[in-house]
């Protein structure tokens, strides 16, 4: 564990366990449907690329970037920096996502992927941060339920640092700002 880590709250273990399940679950509901992975730039990165390893099925990856957070607060804006590449017309989507606070950003999101007019929208989330949530929006396929501390690592950052941890931890106050 490095040194600016308080606590792990999900080890690298019962990371790969949980996404080993999702995956397969995934891929029994998703079979002969080809579905797109749609992922949430950067927080949702690590755990796409080992939920996809996982799924046993066709599918496809495509990218969508927005902004709602700067530091650790919310700024209650969603601004899209990149739309995805391909149309969803007609496919089968699954949202990835690292975590879902409040639901802003997952709830401004689905409702513009509707529009595309997808042929079925579902979301894949692998953190809940239940108490804090403003907007519920189902949880399709979930990870955990943690509770309400800022969280890094497996893809999550503060001030864009600590992605790269293999697990889930807590940061010490001092390292918070
Ligand atoms: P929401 O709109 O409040 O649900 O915010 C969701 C987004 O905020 C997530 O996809 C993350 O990118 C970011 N976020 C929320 N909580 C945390 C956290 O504890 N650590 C890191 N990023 C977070
Ligand atoms: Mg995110």
């Amino acid at each position: 564990m490095i040194d600016e880590i308080e606590k792990i709250i999900i080890s690298e273990n019962e990371l790969k366990e949980k996404v080993v399940e999702l995956g397969s679950t995934i891929s029994s509901d998703y079979d002969g449907l080809n579905p797109v992975f749609i992922t949430v730039l950067r927080g949702s990165i690590i755990f796409l690329c080992d939920l996809i390893r996982e799924v046993k099925i066709p599918i496809s990856v495509d990218f969508l970037s927005v902004s709602s957070y700067s530091g650790q607060s919310h700024t209650g804006v969603v601004r899209i920096l990149k739309d995805l590449d391909e149309n969803i017309e007609n496919k089968h989507v699954i949202l990835v996502e690292d975590i879902i606070d409040t639901g802003l950003t997952l709830n401004y999101i689905v409702g513009m992927l509707e529009e595309r007019k997808p042929a079925s929208i579902k979301v894949c989330a692998l953190l809940d941060k239940k108490v804090r949530r403003i907007i519920d929006i189902p949880i399709d396929y979930k990870g955990f339920e943690i509770p309400d501390e800022f969280v890094v690592g497996y893809g999550m950052d503060y001030n864009q640092l600590y992605r790269n941890l293999p697990y889930i931890g807590v940061l010490k106050k001092e390292y918070l700002d």
